[in-house]
């Protein structure tokens, strides 16, 4: 407008600028009434800290607002979807583009931003990605925290209160019963909400809580349709995701635990004794053709971080995760919840996502978060194709079916497609029943689900499948309990068996049926899919922290799905083997309970920190952790290492951080001292200039613009004995590090020591990152921190 004016209004008559004025505004107002009409959408407006408002005032205030925004109370109440109040305050609400950037103008408003969904990291969450995706969670023999002794010390986890969001639970599982379990800790707050099928009566001093969030995701995708979903309004789980993560933290012990016979052990959960409070903000979303495929909204995930910091949860564990781009973290719903959760002294463990193994795919950034990577564990279920030539394929399975033993007739997808079109990836009504009937089918993994493509050839009349990996998945197999016979291969073999079909007339195939070993080596592995650094938001904080299993892990499942969650699927197992970072990162949690219990006072700086500086660099064979390509694994791929439980309870020293470094890091990157005080309610000037973003007491380093020298500072809290450390480092190529002072002593518990890091580029590293490391070492306790640089 102002430039028509500007521009037009000397040469043109009064009449024609009105009549142009006129037309410009109804355009203008048409528009916006169009986009009003249509474009509502579930914003999030983070208001910061509580404050001691009590919440009806709070309610109150955040009526106002809305009204203010929306032009009336009607309106406003119209608009509200929750209220944030417990733990933290804000609000969640239905509003137009231009509602929402009134009330971003608000005073007092720190964001106001859009709820996203937001995946689960499981095989299954094909449309959001289109690309193929693994869960994670576990529950094995092998896993690093079936440590008889630990558990003993940290009485099994008994104290500790695990609260997850996550599909919901089944609390029929034996994983869930509460027998040998002492009384519910009094200071508990939490209820388990009645609803369909679930209410008090299904809980006990195992399951202690139970709430179901469902408002942001109807506003999203509409009512939920109980019908056609299969679903509960409850925290009941139909999934099966949020049931396995929860065994997997905290599930108790239970003798002969199998998927078909597969991985038949005693399942138990990191804390076998601890308790478990579910919060259900994951459902499923339609058409899913290809299984489930469940969503979880920003709006109800923050309301159920409010209600769980209020109810009295010692720990998170979110196997939750997030599209690229990462937002900054006052427009992240889980990093906000998780700041608040951990100004009250509950550790948040988060998965680092499966989208590896690109570079800087991690997500769950915030430096307040523990953030999981996932690894393979020692076991494998071998299942080897044996081709018509005589070579043999290592393949792996879960499948209950079994071929004859005998040669059948082997076929590539990719020429038997429906009127010669590709079918390689065996997606669904592609396969041309004709060239398939009585045939085993070659498939390539890919674009949708594994479990998918055997339903595919199954419809088709194929007798059974192999699973071929593409060059990104490399030597990596994810197992699932397929719908007929089959093996999974990796890209090498897939290349082989892919050359056999092209050269023989009639290629055949043997496929053995699977079994189960253990003691595999090399054991852990970094999993191909598990998300890497370095962090894409802050890279000065090394991301992810820390690797646990996740890769065919056996846990509890729910009895209202099949374990490939495809719907045509009508079997039922009490429990599954899946894969992913949300498999690891409760395995992390569970060890996190331990800790907590023997070290209740620890903040959860200093969880994170035990676990990450003793974290294992080397595996079962004695040599360094490699990634699934074979490569040495870095920080970028595992953070500090694999989780080890009974190193973590006693680690000797601790990076401590409070509220204030923290606070500091917010200063750093670009809040102002009035929004700091908005979040945390207290006063905290980044004037003068905080120190760097390095300079946050993490217990890992990184440096990512050093230019010529650089010297960051660390403080360390002696958690162990009196005693001397001396210092080692591994400096990284091209850089000189010198650590000052090199030796440090300590009285008593408590004490604590600053010391200097300084950083010299003696060789540039021409925008490369490179990766070193220094320990502190008293004769017994091994204290290490990963470095990484990048000099220009
Ligand atoms: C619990 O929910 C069911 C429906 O799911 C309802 O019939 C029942 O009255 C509710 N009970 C209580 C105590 O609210
Ligand atoms: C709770 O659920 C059980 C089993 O479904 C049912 O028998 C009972 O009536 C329910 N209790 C309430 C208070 O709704
Ligand atoms: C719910 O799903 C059923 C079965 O798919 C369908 O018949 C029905 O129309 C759906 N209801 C709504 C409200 O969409
Ligand atoms: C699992 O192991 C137990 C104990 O070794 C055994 O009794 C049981 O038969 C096994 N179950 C299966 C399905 O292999
Ligand atoms: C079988 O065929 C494949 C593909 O051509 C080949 O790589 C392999 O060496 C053959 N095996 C034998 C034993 O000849
Ligand atoms: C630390 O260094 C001092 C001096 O070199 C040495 O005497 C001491 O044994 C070292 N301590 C350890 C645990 O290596």
């Amino acid at each position: 407008m102002a430039t028509i004016r500007r521009c037009n209004y000397s040469t043109m008559s009064i009449a024609s600028y009105l009549r142009l004025w006129l037309r410009f505004f109804y355009i203008l107002h048409a528009v916006d009434a169009s986009t009003a009409a249509q474009a509502k959408q579930v914003y999030i407006a983070y208001l910061g800290h509580r404050s001691s408002l009590d919440p009806s005032r709070i309610e109150a205030e955040h009526h106002q607002m809305l009204a203010a925004a929306t032009g009336s109370d009607v309106a406003a109440k119209d608009a509200l979807i929750y209220h944030y109040k417990h733990s933290f305050r804000g609000f969640a609400a239905k509003l137009s583009k231009d509602e929402a950037s009134t009330i971003s103008r608000m005073a007092g408003v720190l964001s106001n931003f859009p709820s996203k969904g937001r995946t689960l990291q499981t095989t299954r969450s094909w449309q959001f990605l289109d690309v193929e995706k693994e869960t994670s969670i576990n529950i094995n023999p092998n896993s690093p925290t079936s440590n008889y002794y630990l558990w003993l010390k940290a009485k099994f986890g008994r104290d500790v209160i695990i609260g997850l969001l996550d599909t919901g639970i089944w609390p029929e599982s034996k994983s869930f019963q509460d027998d040998s379990l002492s009384p519910i800790p009094r200071r508990w707050n939490g209820i388990c909400e009645n609803g369909s099928q679930l209410n008090a009566s299904h809980c006990n001093r195992k399951l202690i809580g139970a709430r179901m969030y469902v408002k942001g995701y109807e506003q999203m995708f509409g009512p939920l349709n109980i019908t056609a979903t299969g679903e509960y309004l409850s925290a009941r789980d139909k999934d099966g995701h949020g049931t396995h993560t929860s065994s997997t933290a905290a599930g108790n012990f239970v003798a002969d635990a199998n998927t078909y016979g597969f991985g038949n052990g005693t399942a138990k959960g990191g804390a076998p004794r601890g308790r478990i409070s579910m919060y259900k903000t994951c459902w499923p979303v339609l058409p899913n053709p290809e299984g489930d495929n469940s969503v979880c909204t920003e709006a109800d995930m923050l309301a159920a971080l409010d209600d769980g910091i209020h109810d009295g949860v010692d720990l998170f564990s979110i196997s939750i995760g997030n599209s690229n781009p990462q937002r900054i973290f006052s427009e992240d719903a889980i990093a906000i919840g998780a700041f608040h959760a951990i100004l009250k002294g509950i550790a948040v463990f988060c998965s680092a996502g499966n989208d590896g193994p690109t570079a800087a795919t991690a997500f769950n950034l915030a430096p307040w978060i523990v953030t999981v990577a996932a690894t393979t564990i020692d076991r494998s279920f071998p299942s080897p194709a044996i081709l018509g030539n005589g070579t043999v394929l290592k393949g792996e399975s879960i499948s209950p079916y079994k071929l004859g033993d005998q040669f059948y007739p082997l076929i590539f997808a990719g020429s038997a497609g429906m009127d010669n079109t590709d079918a390689s990836q065996c997606l669904s009504s592609s396969l041309d029943p004709v060239k398939v009937k009585g045939k085993v089918v070659l498939c390539m993994r890919g674009q949708g689900t594994r479990v998918g493509k055997g339903r595919e050839v199954l419809n088709a009349g194929g007798i059974a499948y192999i699973l071929g990996n593409s060059p990104s998945n490399g030597r990596e197999v994810s197992l699932d309990a397929y719908v007929l016979p089959g093996t999974a291969i990796n890209a090498d073999d897939t290349v082989i068996a892919q050359e056999y079909i092209r050269l023989c007339r009639n290629a055949q195939v043997k496929i053995v049926p699977a079994t189960t070993v253990v003691g595999i080596k090399p054991a852990p592995v970094v999993a191909a899919f598990s998300s890497r650094g370095p962090n894409s938001l802050n890279p000065d904080i090394i991301k992810p922290d820390i690797a646990a299993p996740g890769v065919n892990i056996v846990a509890a499942w729910t009895k209202a799905n099949s374990p490939t969650g495809l719907p045509s699927d009508h079997r039922r197992v009490a429990y599954n083997i899946i894969s992913g970072t949300s498999m690891a990162c409760p395995h992390a949690a569970g060890a996190g309970a331990l800790l907590k219990n023997i070290h209740p006072t620890w903040s959860p700086a200093a969880i994170k920190s035990a676990l990450m500086t003793t974290g294992k660099l080397v595996n079962n064979l004695n040599q360094p952790i490699t990634s699934a390509s074979g490569k040495e694994a870095g920080p970028f791929d595992f953070g500090s290492g694999e989780v080890n439980p009974i190193a973590a309870a006693d680690p000797g020293l601790v990076y401590d951080a409070k509220l204030k470094d923290y606070l500091l890091f917010l200063c750093k990157v670009g809040y102002k001292s009035s929004e700091i005080k908005l979040i945390t309610g207290k006063k905290l000037s980044c004037d003068p200039k905080p120190p760097s973003i390095s300079d946050l007491n993490y217990p890992s380093v990184a440096v990512t613009n050093l230019k010529k020298f650089k010297t960051v500072t660390r403080t360390v809290t002696n958690v162990g004995s009196m005693g001397t450390y001396n210092v080692t480092v591994q400096a990284p190529p091209g850089i000189s590090l010198e650590i000052t002072p090199n030796t440090l002593q300590f009285g008593a518990q408590g004490e604590r020591r600053r010391f200097k890091i300084k950083l010299r580029v003696s060789q540039s590293s021409k925008g490369k990152y490179v990766f070193g490391s220094y320990t502190w070492f008293d004769g017994a306790h091994v204290v290490r921190s990963p470095i990484v640089v990048k000099s220009r």
